[in-house]
């Protein structure tokens, strides 16, 4: 398959090109685009074979790029902030800053948030509904997990949401935008200009939190103590790096891609209205149906022998997890969208050692909304067809206009 054509990523996850591979070639090799052709990675496409990637760390390390193109070299502090962002970092500096920024995402932490969560879904969905019509990537989708995330969690003004929410959508479509591709160009530009205000912005916040602490996030990480001493600017923008570009947008996408499943299935979206307490089961198939990741990359430290293929060290290897979430070895009717579906052992946090940190919080936001959304009976119909980022990494609805409906309304409606 042509990985980088991502015209074809533009119209939805390739399921058929990758059920093909699981079947045929589950771990292949595939070339890199010029000016990198003579180069490649090894696409890894079955569950299982993902798996054994992700449970092995010190084999498959992250540092030299989680996405196809290496890491940038670039000596300057804003680059070194990435290159050093907590998902790019491998034992044991990984697993230390790891470890001290877990309970900050656990339940209790949570439980503390839980109430703005609430609160944010309300806003956002009364407003939309106030609208009737309206584009819900930025109305909902958006406006919801950016104020959640970057106001009540990570203590950002009012007037830097939507820088907040820019870099996010930049960063995750620019970093795997291949040289050579029409929008490369203009993409680059913007991001050298956004990486420096998002460095500096780092930055600040460190400085200011470190002299008059906050009630939030950016405030407790500021005050860790490393190996005993004071966390250091740079260990604070590594965890900058990765909340700022990964908190937000990927649950965006869930929510949105969420939003179109249920209404390409009215039979689901039927089931969801009647059994409300499917809600947590739905938003795990919404999870595994569109993968908002389709894939993060390690390379091989070591020689490997995976599915039939020998990796040598230095490989790039590229775990699929949209593929994965659609293994029939492990999915029943893969290809179903099931809100009963259960167990569900999708892969769309990843797995292992970098499992996402942020998961109990997506997971709490998705199923406030969902839950939301289902007691006040709306509905949700796009009105054209949603269109996508053209991205072979992120798999995101950039826009979805769409007509708001309750239940009550529209019975009301045939009813007349
Ligand atoms: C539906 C929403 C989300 C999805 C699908 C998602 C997906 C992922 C995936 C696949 C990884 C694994 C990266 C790897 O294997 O290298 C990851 C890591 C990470 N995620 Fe998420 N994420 C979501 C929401 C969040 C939220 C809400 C936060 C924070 C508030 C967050 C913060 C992180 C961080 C910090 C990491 C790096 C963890 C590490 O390297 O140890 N994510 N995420």
């Amino acid at each position: 398959m042509d990985f980088f054509d991502l015209d074809k990523f533009a119209v939805g996850t390739p399921h058929t090109e990758f059920a093909r591979l699981r079947r045929e070639q589950p771990v292949s090799w595939q070339s890199m685009p010029a000016p990198l052709q003579d180069q490649g990675f090894w696409l890894v496409t079955r569950h299982a074979d993902i798996c054994e990637v992700a449970r092995q760390p010190k084999l498959f390390i992250s540092h030299t790029g989680s996405v196809l193109s290496d890491a940038v070299q670039i000596p300057h502090p804003a680059w070194q902030m990435v290159r050093d962002g907590l998902c790019h970092l491998d034992a044991p500096r990984h697993s230390e800053l790891r470890r001290l920024a877990v309970p900050h995402f656990g339940p209790e932490a949570l439980e503390k948030l839980a109430s703005a969560i609430r609160q944010r879904a309300a806003q956002a969905l009364d407003r939309v509904t106030a609208l009737g019509h309206c584009d819900l990537v930025p109305e909902l989708a958006t406006a919801f997990p950016v104020r959640v995330v970057f106001q009540d969690l990570l203590g950002f003004d009012e007037a830097d949401l939507p820088m907040a929410a820019y870099w996010g959508d930049l960063f995750n479509r620019v970093h795997a935008i291949p040289n050579g591709d029409r929008e490369f160009g203009p993409m680059m530009q913007a991001s050298g200009v956004a990486l420096e205000r998002l460095y500096q912005h780092g930055v600040s916040a460190f400085r200011a939190r470190r002299i008059a602490p906050r009630r939030d996030l950016l405030s407790v990480l500021a005050h860790l103590e490393v190996d005993g001493a004071p966390i250091s600017e740079e260990e604070f923008l590594s965890y900058f790096w990765s909340l700022a570009i990964g908190a937000y947008d990927t649950t965006a996408s869930t929510i949105a891609s969420g939003l179109a499943a249920l209404a390409a299935h009215p039979d689901q979206q039927d089931l969801l209205h009647a059994r409300p307490e499917l809600v947590e089961s739905a938003v795990e198939e919404m999870l595994r149906w569109e993968t908002p990741v389709i894939y993060f990359r390690r390379t091989a430290t070591q020689d490997y022998q995976l599915g039939g293929q020998h990796i040598r060290p230095g490989d790039r290897v590229v775990m699929c997890f949209a593929s994965g979430n659609r293994d029939d070895a492990v999915f029943a009717a893969p290809d179903r969208f099931d809100i009963e579906r259960s167990p569900n052992p999708h892969l769309a946090f990843g797995f292992g050692a970098h499992f996402c940190l942020g998961a109990r919080l997506a997971r709490l936001e998705l199923r406030v909304l969902f839950e939301d959304i289902v007691r006040r009976g709306l509905r949700f119909t796009p009105t054209v067809a949603p269109t996508r980022a053209r991205s072979n990494f992120i798999n995101r609805i950039v826009h979805m206009p769409a007509r708001v409906e309750s239940v009550e309304a529209m019975d009301t409606m045939s009813f007349d």
